[in-house]
Parts: C-alpha cells; structure tokens; sequence
C-alpha cells in the first residue's frame, strides 16, 4: 500500500500537480514542509517588530497609516502561513512555544536594527523586494495551501516594496540630510537583504530534495542574481549607490559579479547572536505573555458556545 501511495506522490509531483493535506505525502516532505512554512510564518511575525519601532514616530499622518497598514499585512501574511502549516498536523501552540523559547529559526533578515526613518524605505524596497523575488517562485510550490498562501502574500508584498521605493525616492528629492540618510539607510540593508536568500548552493544543505519535491523552483544563488539585476536599475533610479564596488554585469558568463558576502555574519545572526536577537525574542515572549488573558477569554468563550449548542 505504502508503495503505491509512494508511486501517487511521485506521479503527481512529476505532472506538476500541487499536494493536498489530505494526500499521503512521505514524512520527510512533511517535515521540510513544516520548518520551512513555520520559519516563514515566524518572520512574518518578528517582522512586525523592526517596523513597528517607527509607527509612533513616522514624520507624517499619511506615513502613519500606511506604515500601520503594512505591519498589519505582516500580522496577516504570519497567521496565513501558520494555518498553512497547520494542514501538515503540528499546532499553533507547538510552533509559538518552539519561537518564544528560540528553539526556531526565522529570517535572518529582522535582527538588525532600525535606527532612522529612512529604514523604512530600505525594508521596503530591499526586504520586500528580496521577499518577492524568493516568494513568486512559491506560488508554485507544490504543497497546494501554501503556494495559494503566496498568490495573495506577493500582491501584498509588491506593494509594500513600491512604497518603500517611494519613501527613498521622497528623501532622495529631499534635502542634502536627507538624502544622506538614505544612502546611509541603504548602506546597512543592502548585504543582509543578499543573506535572506539563504546560503550559497554548494552550501544549502536542504536546496536538492526541495527542488527534487517541487517546494524550491530555483536555487539560493539563482534568486539572489535575479534580484540585484531587479536592484540595480533602480538604484539608478533613485540616485543611491549599491555599496559594493565589485558589482558589474558579466556579459561572458552572464551573470553580476560581487563581492563574497560576509557569510561569518550570516552565521553568527543564525547561532541568535545578531545585533538584535535577543530583544526580537524578548520582545516576542512578552507580547505572548501579555496577550494570555486574550487567549483564556477566547477559550472560556468558546467552551461556553460549545456548551450552549450542546443542549
Ligand atoms: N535566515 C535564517 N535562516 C536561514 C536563512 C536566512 N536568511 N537562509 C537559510 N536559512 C536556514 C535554513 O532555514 C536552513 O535551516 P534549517 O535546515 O535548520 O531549517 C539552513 O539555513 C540551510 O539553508 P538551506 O538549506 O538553503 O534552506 P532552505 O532550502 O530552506 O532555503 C530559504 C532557505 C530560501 C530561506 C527557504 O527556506 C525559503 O524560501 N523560505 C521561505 C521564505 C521565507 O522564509 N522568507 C522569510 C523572509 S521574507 C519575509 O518574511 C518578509
């Protein structure tokens, strides 16, 4: 039985067609499916928190609103995703105890911090925009709820990272300060947004089974050349400079040129020892502390409608 139920998954997966929860799928497929969406969810939501730094402070009502928004997307984007993974059997409670005790992993990318509002314009245009670039591709994955997951989750992104472009462009046709700032702001984002797409492939440990089941379309390297050659003409747009001065077009092997990112970096923001770290779980733990009353309300209440239908 288990042969055939094998042979089912493999011919489905070769005809492109997605895995449902209710199919047989092998453990191991479930298990990459449950790290990988859980670690996504979990970036979602420790990503509220380098943005949410600024919504007090954002230098207009107009900005204020949409910055509300977007972290509100992002609150969105992390339940989605949770309930995604939620299909492949382990619970929410199973996944927030696994991320406010940093037994799990999330995007590198939110441990840094976000000292000047320019920040908000470089999250968007570089975060985001590495966020796209690694998650169109995910619209096809072929575990079915989270490839639908990722069709409304990059419209969403798309437009969190025009925004960003647009809070750059606005100080970029600011003041000399200003458009300092932004050069500055650019300066601190742009390697780390080169690390979100994970390590280089002769390093990517899980990359050859992903792409054997269909969950990865293209490799780690693949999708970071793809998205400098999406970032260099608008950094020309914007008049900022890309701080790498090795990075040009190789037109004998078609591909951009760059400096070796700083992978010691990398590795040691994914050991919990980035400059952030510590305070995106603290801060975590006590938002879940804080919201257990909720928690409890909802449960009594539920058990009380539960009751009441009952009679
Ligand atoms: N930050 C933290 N951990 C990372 C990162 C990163 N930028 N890149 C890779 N890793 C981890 C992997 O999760 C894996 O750890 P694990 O085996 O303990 O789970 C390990 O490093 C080795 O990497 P790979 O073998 O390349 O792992 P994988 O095949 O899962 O590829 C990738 C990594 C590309 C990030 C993939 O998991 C993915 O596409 N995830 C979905 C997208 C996502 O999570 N985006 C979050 C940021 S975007 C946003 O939230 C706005």
């Amino acid at each position: 039985e288990d042969t055939r139920a094998q042979e089912r998954f493999d011919a489905l997966i070769a005809a492109d067609s997605r895995i449902e929860p209710r199919d047989w799928m092998p453990d191991a497929y479930r298990r990459t499916l449950v790290r990988q969406i859980s670690q996504h969810g979990h970036s979602e939501i420790i990503g509220m928190q380098p943005e949410g730094n600024w919504i007090t402070r954002a230098p207009s009502l107009k900005r204020k609103a949409i910055l509300m928004a977007k972290v509100q997307d992002e609150a969105g984007h992390g339940l989605y995703l949770y309930s995604a993974a939620q299909t492949l059997g382990i619970t929410r409670e199973e996944m927030t105890q696994q991320l406010i005790e940093g037994r799990a992993k999330y995007s590198s990318i939110f441990n840094y911090p976000t000292p000047s509002w320019a920040d908000m314009g470089a999250i968007g245009w570089l975060v985001d925009g590495a966020a796209i670039c690694n998650q169109v591709p995910l619209c096809r994955a072929s575990y079915g709820p989270y490839a639908r997951a990722m069709v409304r989750i990059c419209k969403e992104e798309s437009f969190h990272q025009r925004q960003g472009f647009e809070i750059l462009l606005t100080l970029m046709r600011g003041t000399r300060a200003q458009q300092a700032m932004a050069q500055e702001s650019v300066d601190r984002w742009y390697w780390p947004s080169l690390m979100m797409f994970g390590p280089p492939d002769e390093h990517s440990p899980n990359s050859a089974q992903s792409t054997a089941w269909k969950i990865k379309r293209f490799s780690n390297d693949e999708l970071r050349q793809r998205f400098v050659g999406m970032l260099v003409p608008q950094a020309a747009a914007l008049g900022v400079t890309l701080p790498d001065p090795e990075l040009r077009w190789n037109e004998a092997e078609g591909r951009w040129d760059m400096s070796e990112i700083d992978w010691t970096e990398f590795r040691e923001v994914l050991a919990g020892r980035g400059p952030m770290n510590a305070e995106r779980l603290r801060a975590r733990r006590a938002a879940h502390e804080d919201g257990a009353w909720v928690r409890e309300a909802a449960a009594a209440y539920a058990q009380k409608r539960s009751a009441a239908e009952a009679v």
